[in-house]
Protein backbone atom coordinates (compact mmCIF):
# COMPACT_ATOMS: atom_id res chain seq x y z
CA UNK A 1 0.00 0.00 0.00
CA UNK A 2 1.52 3.46 -0.88
CA UNK A 3 0.63 6.45 1.48
CA UNK A 4 -0.27 9.45 -0.54
CA UNK A 5 1.49 12.10 2.04
CA UNK A 6 -0.09 15.18 1.28
CA UNK A 7 1.84 16.95 4.21
CA UNK A 8 5.59 16.20 2.26
CA UNK A 9 3.88 17.44 -0.96
CA UNK A 10 2.23 20.18 0.07
CA UNK A 11 5.32 21.73 1.65
CA UNK A 12 6.98 20.61 -2.27
CA UNK A 13 4.49 23.55 -3.28
CA UNK A 14 5.26 25.95 -1.05
CA UNK A 15 8.61 26.02 -1.85
CA UNK A 16 7.36 26.13 -5.52
CA UNK A 17 5.20 29.12 -4.61
CA UNK A 18 8.34 31.06 -2.40
CA UNK A 19 10.41 30.69 -5.73
CA UNK A 20 7.46 32.10 -7.90
CA UNK A 21 6.63 34.93 -5.36
CA UNK A 22 10.33 36.07 -5.72
CA UNK A 23 10.23 36.25 -9.51
CA UNK A 24 7.22 38.08 -9.49
CA UNK A 25 8.87 40.69 -6.59
CA UNK A 26 12.10 40.89 -9.01
CA UNK A 27 11.22 41.16 -12.25
CA UNK A 28 7.74 43.00 -12.13
CA UNK A 29 8.00 44.67 -8.77
CA UNK A 30 4.50 42.39 -7.36
CA UNK A 31 4.11 41.28 -4.20
CA UNK A 32 0.98 38.86 -4.79
CA UNK A 33 -1.69 39.97 -2.09
CA UNK A 34 -4.53 37.86 -0.22
CA UNK A 35 -7.55 38.96 1.76
CA UNK A 36 -9.39 36.80 3.52
CA UNK A 37 -12.55 37.36 5.33
CA UNK A 38 -13.58 35.89 8.29
CA UNK A 39 -17.29 36.37 9.93
CA UNK A 40 -17.94 34.65 13.43
CA UNK A 41 -16.43 33.09 16.29
CA UNK A 42 -16.27 29.39 14.80
CA UNK A 43 -13.67 27.72 16.12
CA UNK A 44 -12.67 25.54 13.00
CA UNK A 45 -13.05 27.77 10.76
CA UNK A 46 -10.91 31.00 12.81
CA UNK A 47 -7.86 28.06 12.98
CA UNK A 48 -8.00 27.17 9.25
CA UNK A 49 -8.02 31.32 8.38
CA UNK A 50 -5.03 31.53 10.90
CA UNK A 51 -2.94 28.79 8.89
CA UNK A 52 -3.76 30.41 5.61
CA UNK A 53 -2.54 34.00 6.84
CA UNK A 54 0.52 31.75 8.07
CA UNK A 55 1.36 30.02 4.79
CA UNK A 56 1.39 33.16 2.85
CA UNK A 57 3.57 34.83 5.10
CA UNK A 58 6.10 31.77 5.02
CA UNK A 59 5.75 32.07 1.42
CA UNK A 60 6.18 35.96 1.14
CA UNK A 61 2.32 36.66 0.24
CA UNK A 62 1.17 39.76 1.42
CA UNK A 63 -2.25 39.05 3.41
CA UNK A 64 -4.68 40.22 5.59
CA UNK A 65 -7.25 38.57 7.63
CA UNK A 66 -10.74 40.84 8.28
CA UNK A 67 -12.11 39.90 11.26
CA UNK A 68 -16.00 40.56 11.03
CA UNK A 69 -18.99 39.95 13.89
CA UNK A 70 -21.38 37.54 13.47
CA UNK A 71 -23.98 40.05 13.78
CA UNK A 72 -22.57 42.07 10.85
CA UNK A 73 -25.11 42.95 8.24
CA UNK A 74 -24.97 41.39 4.60
CA UNK A 75 -24.81 44.99 3.52
CA UNK A 76 -21.64 45.69 5.68
CA UNK A 77 -19.77 42.42 4.36
CA UNK A 78 -20.76 43.06 1.02
CA UNK A 79 -19.38 46.92 1.25
CA UNK A 80 -16.75 45.30 2.68
CA UNK A 81 -16.07 43.53 -0.92
CA UNK A 82 -16.42 45.74 -3.31
CA UNK A 83 -13.74 47.88 -1.18
CA UNK A 84 -11.00 44.77 -0.82
CA UNK A 85 -12.14 44.46 -5.27
CA UNK A 86 -10.97 47.97 -5.87
CA UNK A 87 -7.64 47.54 -3.68
CA UNK A 88 -4.99 47.00 -6.03
CA UNK A 89 -2.94 45.18 -3.38
CA UNK A 90 -4.98 42.47 -2.93
CA UNK A 91 -5.15 39.82 -6.05
CA UNK A 92 -7.09 37.71 -4.05
CA UNK A 93 -9.97 37.54 -1.97
CA UNK A 94 -11.50 35.01 0.11
CA UNK A 95 -14.42 34.88 2.02
CA UNK A 96 -14.43 31.87 5.14
CA UNK A 97 -17.28 29.49 5.23
CA UNK A 98 -20.05 28.58 6.37
CA UNK A 99 -21.14 32.53 6.73
CA UNK A 100 -24.10 32.85 9.71
CA UNK A 101 -27.88 31.97 8.63
CA UNK A 102 -28.78 35.25 8.35
CA UNK A 103 -26.29 36.24 5.83
CA UNK A 104 -26.90 34.78 1.71
CA UNK A 105 -23.74 33.17 1.09
CA UNK A 106 -24.56 33.09 -2.64
CA UNK A 107 -25.10 36.81 -3.21
CA UNK A 108 -22.02 37.11 -1.13
CA UNK A 109 -19.81 34.93 -3.27
CA UNK A 110 -21.08 36.49 -6.40
CA UNK A 111 -20.28 39.81 -4.98
CA UNK A 112 -16.21 38.77 -5.69
CA UNK A 113 -14.90 40.05 -8.48
CA UNK A 114 -14.29 36.99 -10.53
CA UNK A 115 -10.69 37.98 -11.38
CA UNK A 116 -10.41 37.82 -7.62
CA UNK A 117 -11.73 34.64 -6.92
CA UNK A 118 -9.01 32.65 -5.56
CA UNK A 119 -11.48 29.97 -4.10
CA UNK A 120 -13.30 29.58 -7.48
CA UNK A 121 -16.83 29.54 -6.14
CA UNK A 122 -17.96 32.51 -8.20
CA UNK A 123 -20.58 31.36 -10.46
CA UNK A 124 -17.95 32.26 -13.58
CA UNK A 125 -15.59 29.97 -12.24
CA UNK A 126 -17.47 27.20 -11.73
CA UNK A 127 -18.80 27.85 -15.05
CA UNK A 128 -15.58 27.86 -17.13
CA UNK A 129 -14.29 24.85 -14.51
CA UNK A 130 -17.16 23.32 -16.25
CA UNK A 131 -16.92 23.94 -19.44
CA UNK A 132 -12.64 23.23 -18.98
CA UNK A 133 -11.77 26.71 -19.80
CA UNK A 134 -9.08 27.95 -17.97
CA UNK A 135 -10.26 29.68 -14.34
CA UNK A 136 -9.78 29.34 -10.86
CA UNK A 137 -10.03 25.77 -9.08
CA UNK A 138 -11.34 25.25 -5.72
CA UNK A 139 -8.19 24.68 -3.78
CA UNK A 140 -9.48 20.85 -2.08
CA UNK A 141 -10.60 19.27 -5.68
CA UNK A 142 -7.56 20.89 -7.73
CA UNK A 143 -5.49 19.74 -4.48
CA UNK A 144 -6.29 16.28 -4.95
CA UNK A 145 -5.98 16.14 -9.04
CA UNK A 146 -2.10 17.72 -8.20
CA UNK A 147 -2.36 14.39 -5.96
CA UNK A 148 -2.87 11.79 -8.70
CA UNK A 149 -0.51 13.81 -11.25
CA UNK A 150 2.58 13.89 -8.28
CA UNK A 151 1.95 9.96 -7.64
CA UNK A 152 1.38 8.77 -11.52
CA UNK A 153 -1.97 7.52 -10.71
CA UNK A 154 -3.87 8.51 -14.16
CA UNK A 155 -7.22 9.16 -13.73
CA UNK A 156 -8.17 9.18 -17.30
CA UNK A 157 -10.49 5.38 -18.13
CA UNK A 158 -10.60 4.83 -14.41
CA UNK A 159 -13.73 4.67 -13.11
CA UNK A 160 -14.14 7.30 -10.25
CA UNK A 161 -17.01 7.12 -7.36
CA UNK A 162 -17.06 10.38 -5.58
CA UNK A 163 -19.16 10.60 -2.55
CA UNK A 164 -20.72 13.65 -1.31
CA UNK A 165 -21.84 16.55 -3.81
CA UNK A 166 -20.85 19.54 -2.16
CA UNK A 167 -20.21 22.55 -3.70
CA UNK A 168 -16.88 22.97 -2.15
CA UNK A 169 -15.60 20.00 -3.22
CA UNK A 170 -18.09 16.97 -4.61
CA UNK A 171 -19.55 18.74 -7.23
CA UNK A 172 -15.99 20.42 -8.34
CA UNK A 173 -14.22 16.84 -7.86
CA UNK A 174 -16.64 15.52 -10.31
CA UNK A 175 -15.98 17.72 -13.03
CA UNK A 176 -12.05 18.32 -13.00
CA UNK A 177 -12.46 14.26 -12.99
CA UNK A 178 -14.97 14.41 -16.40
CA UNK A 179 -12.34 17.07 -17.88
CA UNK A 180 -9.44 14.56 -17.42
CA UNK A 181 -12.12 11.65 -19.07
CA UNK A 182 -12.73 9.50 -16.23
CA UNK A 183 -15.87 7.97 -15.85
CA UNK A 184 -17.06 9.74 -13.10
CA UNK A 185 -20.53 8.55 -10.60
CA UNK A 186 -21.31 10.93 -8.34
CA UNK A 187 -23.08 9.39 -4.62
CA UNK A 188 -24.84 11.59 -1.74
CA UNK A 189 -26.55 10.58 1.48
CA UNK A 190 -29.52 9.01 -0.32
CA UNK A 191 -27.41 6.84 -2.41
CA UNK A 192 -29.72 3.59 -1.98
CA UNK A 193 -26.52 0.71 -2.13
CA UNK A 194 -23.34 2.42 -1.41
CA UNK A 195 -21.29 -0.17 -1.40
CA UNK A 196 -23.08 -0.96 -4.64
CA UNK A 197 -21.24 1.84 -6.43
CA UNK A 198 -18.05 1.55 -4.47
CA UNK A 199 -17.13 -1.80 -4.99
CA UNK A 200 -17.17 -1.29 -8.51
CA UNK A 201 -14.38 2.14 -8.23
CA UNK A 202 -10.81 2.42 -9.16
CA UNK A 203 -11.24 5.66 -7.13
CA UNK A 204 -12.95 6.60 -4.46
CA UNK A 205 -13.00 9.79 -3.43
CA UNK A 206 -15.18 10.71 -0.23
CA UNK A 207 -16.00 14.32 1.60
CA UNK A 208 -19.04 13.80 3.46
CA UNK A 209 -17.89 13.78 7.11
CA UNK A 210 -18.96 11.16 8.51
CA UNK A 211 -16.17 9.21 10.02
CA UNK A 212 -14.85 5.70 8.89
CA UNK A 213 -18.05 5.44 6.37
CA UNK A 214 -16.09 3.89 3.79
CA UNK A 215 -14.96 0.17 5.25
CA UNK A 216 -12.42 -2.18 3.16
CA UNK A 217 -15.38 -4.59 2.35
CA UNK A 218 -17.47 -1.87 0.42
CA UNK A 219 -14.14 -1.10 -1.85
CA UNK A 220 -12.25 -3.65 -4.38
CA UNK A 221 -8.75 -5.11 -4.42
CA UNK A 222 -6.07 -2.38 -5.31
CA UNK A 223 -8.49 0.13 -5.23
CA UNK A 224 -7.58 3.92 -4.46
CA UNK A 225 -8.67 5.99 -1.62
CA UNK A 226 -8.92 9.51 -1.13
CA UNK A 227 -10.14 10.72 2.19
CA UNK A 228 -11.53 14.52 2.58
CA UNK A 229 -13.31 14.16 5.37
CA UNK A 230 -11.90 15.31 8.54
CA UNK A 231 -13.53 14.90 11.84
CA UNK A 232 -13.18 15.20 15.54
CA UNK A 233 -13.92 12.14 17.86
CA UNK A 234 -15.16 12.64 21.16
CA UNK A 235 -11.78 11.70 22.22
CA UNK A 236 -10.39 14.99 20.42
CA UNK A 237 -8.55 12.85 17.82
CA UNK A 238 -8.85 13.69 14.29
CA UNK A 239 -10.02 11.12 11.81
CA UNK A 240 -11.35 10.95 7.67
CA UNK A 241 -14.50 9.46 6.47
CA UNK A 242 -12.62 6.45 5.71
CA UNK A 243 -11.72 3.37 8.27
CA UNK A 244 -8.18 3.87 7.68
CA UNK A 245 -7.14 0.80 9.42
CA UNK A 246 -9.34 -1.55 7.88
CA UNK A 247 -9.13 -0.24 4.37
CA UNK A 248 -5.50 0.06 4.35
CA UNK A 249 -4.79 -3.82 3.60
CA UNK A 250 -7.58 -3.92 0.84
CA UNK A 251 -6.50 -1.02 -1.22
CA UNK A 252 -3.47 0.39 -3.26
CA UNK A 253 -2.84 3.46 -2.16
CA UNK A 254 -4.66 6.19 0.75
CA UNK A 255 -4.38 9.38 2.20
CA UNK A 256 -3.96 9.71 5.76
CA UNK A 257 -6.12 11.58 8.12
CA UNK A 258 -4.57 14.19 8.89
CA UNK A 259 -1.65 14.50 6.33
CA UNK A 260 -3.75 14.00 3.11
CA UNK A 261 -5.56 15.84 1.22
CA UNK A 262 -5.89 18.95 4.24
CA UNK A 263 -2.11 20.14 3.95
CA UNK A 264 -3.10 20.38 -0.18
CA UNK A 265 -6.19 22.47 0.06
CA UNK A 266 -3.87 25.34 1.31
CA UNK A 267 -0.90 25.14 -1.14
CA UNK A 268 -3.46 25.15 -4.22
CA UNK A 269 -4.84 28.07 -2.62
CA UNK A 270 -1.42 29.92 -2.66
CA UNK A 271 -1.05 28.56 -6.23
CA UNK A 272 -4.69 30.55 -7.16
CA UNK A 273 -2.91 33.61 -5.17
CA UNK A 274 -0.13 33.79 -7.60
CA UNK A 275 -1.92 33.16 -10.74
CA UNK A 276 -4.36 36.25 -9.68
CA UNK A 277 -1.49 38.37 -9.24
CA UNK A 278 0.04 37.07 -13.05
CA UNK A 279 -3.52 38.12 -13.84
CA UNK A 280 -3.34 41.57 -12.58
CA UNK A 281 0.00 42.00 -14.13
CA UNK A 282 -1.25 41.25 -17.05
CA UNK A 283 -4.29 43.66 -17.01
CA UNK A 284 -2.04 46.54 -16.15
CA UNK A 285 0.19 45.90 -18.87
CA UNK A 286 -2.43 46.50 -20.75
N1 LIG B 1 -14.72 26.29 4.40
C1 LIG B 1 -14.34 25.01 4.25
N2 LIG B 1 -13.55 24.87 3.17
C2 LIG B 1 -13.42 26.09 2.64
C3 LIG B 1 -12.71 26.58 1.50
O1 LIG B 1 -12.04 25.86 0.75
N3 LIG B 1 -12.84 27.92 1.28
C4 LIG B 1 -13.58 28.73 2.07
N4 LIG B 1 -13.65 30.01 1.76
N5 LIG B 1 -14.26 28.30 3.11
C5 LIG B 1 -14.17 26.99 3.39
Amino acid sequence: MILLDGKALSEKIKEEVKVEVAELVEEKQITPGLAVILVGNDAASATYVASKAKSCKNAGIYSVVHEMPESITQEELLETIARMNENPKLDGILVQLPLPKHIDTTVVLEAIDPLKDVDGFHPYNVGRMVSNLDAFLPATPFGVMRMFEEYGIEVSGKNVVVIGSSDIVGKPMASLLINAKATVTVCNSRTKDLAFFTKAADIVVIAVGVPHLLKADMIKDGAIVIDVGINRLDTGKLTGDADFEDCKNKCSHITPVPGGVGPMTIGMLLKNTIKAAKLREKREKK
